[in-house]
């Protein structure tokens, strides 16, 4: 895993809580059951009308004594915005919805700015980060090349790059980017639902590996993932499936299994 993972508490579980639910009630009550369960990384975004539940799961959490803020990791990815003068004042409201005073990690997506350049945006997240609002800073989307433009000017080298990643994603370039530049990997859609219908989870390989391992298909798929090197964030609404996506410790796949699942991008 890249160094920076470091500053993630010990013992902290390195895969995130998706909270991309436009269900607002049943999310806030599987958000808190999700912390209950050992979930300390949780990923946000704007594009959900869902901050006030979210915010009330948070307070209930932290001022009921259940968990400490420092002892979550909270990112979030803004995906629009109009101008970068108002960006300090966007993030102050996103904050204050969900009843928090800071990110530890702020994502921004390639298409936030249509017409801002890339750089200057950094410079004014670098400011940001300066000012403690944002602990940590990153990017979502971005091409490779971008990234590397962003990484000869950074003063603040970006803490994670945000994609889609999972077996079928064909993503092992960006995967091979950022383990070179030490980046760390936030991988979204690790269970591939959204574009496979489901047909990753029924796969035959990974459902036969996951038989071999007395372990669940989406387990198995975090745990590649895990291995591969990324922080998956997998969306779940089930309790069940909260339990099940959080007990991964004793699941080690072979270095065979690894090279099977990657495998099965040429079979999507
Ligand atoms: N670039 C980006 O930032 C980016 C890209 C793609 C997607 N996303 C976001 O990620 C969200 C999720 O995308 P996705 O659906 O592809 O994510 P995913 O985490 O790969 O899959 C989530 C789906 O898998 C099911 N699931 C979760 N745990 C399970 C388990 N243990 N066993 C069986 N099924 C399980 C969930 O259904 P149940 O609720 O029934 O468990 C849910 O429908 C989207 O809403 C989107 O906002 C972001």
């Amino acid at each position: 895993m890249p160094k920076n993972t470091e500053l993630f508490n010990p013992g902290c579980p390195l895969v995130a809580f998706g909270t991309s639910s436009d269900q607002k009630e049943k999310l806030g009550e599987v958000l808190k059951f999700g912390v209950q369960c050992g979930f300390r990384v949780l990923n946000m975004s704007d594009e959900h009308n869902n901050e006030t539940s979210v915010g009330m799961s948070l307070k209930s959490l932290i001022t009921g004594g259940f968990i400490a803020r420092q002892d979550l990791f909270i990112s979030f990815k803004m995906t629009k915005i109009q101008n970068l003068r108002q960006l300090e004042e966007h993030i102050s409201k996103h904050l204050t919805a969900r009843s928090l005073t800071y990110f530890d990690l702020f994502v921004i997506e390639n298409s936030a700015f249509v017409e801002e350049n890339i750089l200057k945006i950094w410079r004014t997240l670098e400011n940001l980060h300066l000012s403690r609002l944002l602990r940590n800073i990153g990017l979502s989307g971005f091409p490779r090349k971008q990234i590397e433009n962003i990484l000869s000017v950074a003063v603040i080298k970006p803490f994670a790059i945000q994609d889609i990643f999972n077996p079928f994603s064909s993503n092992n370039e960006i995967s091979q980017f950022c383990q070179i530049h030490d980046l760390l990997l936030i991988g979204m859609s690790p269970l591939d639902n959204l574009s496979s219908k489901g047909k990753l989870l029924t796969n035959s390989f990974v459902t036969e590996i996951a038989r071999n391992h007395n372990a669940s298909p989406a387990q198995t798929l975090l745990a590649w993932a895990i291995q591969s090197q990324t922080l998956p964030v997998v969306q779940t609404l089930n309790t069940d499936h909260v339990k099940e996506n959080i007990m991964l410790s004793d699941l080690k796949l072979s270095e065979k299994e690894m090279r099977d699942i990657c495998q099965l991008t040429q079979t999507k």
